[in-house]
């Protein structure tokens, strides 16, 4: 049912929290395919050269970083996994993986790094919420 899942997380508790729950989802549903998503924020080329190469090496870092923490919060999964590093918006990001990939399911946190804690889901899970061409789950 639930043969190919997309994983977003950002580096937030609510993200590894989803990474967990995608694992579960991944071993219960014997998924064949797990592709998890980070995406970054652009860097202006403004920044001139050799700013814009270290800048970009240590957003690339810092994504890897956070996919790193996400594959060991989901454990072992009889699924392949796939890791995909996107630069843009993280709801536009996660919508397009899902639609390329057919995906059946994409997990998500409620929450995610954003500061403003009063409301109960975040603009990136909004956006996918209203947007997704599948089921989403989203882990509180
Ligand atoms: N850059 C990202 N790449 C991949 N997934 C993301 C990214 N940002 C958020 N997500 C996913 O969306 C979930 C909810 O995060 P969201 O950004 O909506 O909340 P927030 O950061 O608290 O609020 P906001 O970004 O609106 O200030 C995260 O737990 C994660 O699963
Ligand atoms: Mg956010």
């Amino acid at each position: 049912m639930f043969d190919k899942i997309i994983l977003a997380v950002d580096g937030s508790e609510h993200g590894l929290r989803a990474a967990k729950m995608a694992g579960d989802l991944a071993r219960n549903m014997k998924s064949k395919d797990l592709r998890i998503v980070v995406a970054f924020d652009g860097i202006p080329s403004y920044l001139g050269e050799p700013n814009l190469e270290s800048a970009i090496q240590a957003r690339m870092k810092e994504a890897q970083a956070i996919l790193h923490k996400a594959q060991e919060a989901v454990g072992n999964v009889p699924a392949e996994i796939h890791t995909e590093l996107i630069e843009g918006s993280p709801a536009e990001a996660i919508i397009e993986v899902a639609k390329t990939r057919e995906s059946d399911v994409i997990v998500m946190g409620s929450r995610g790094l954003g500061r403003l804690t009063g409301a109960l889901l975040g603009s990136t899970s909004q956006k996918v919420v209203s947007h997704a061409p599948c089921p989403v789950l989203i882990v509180r």
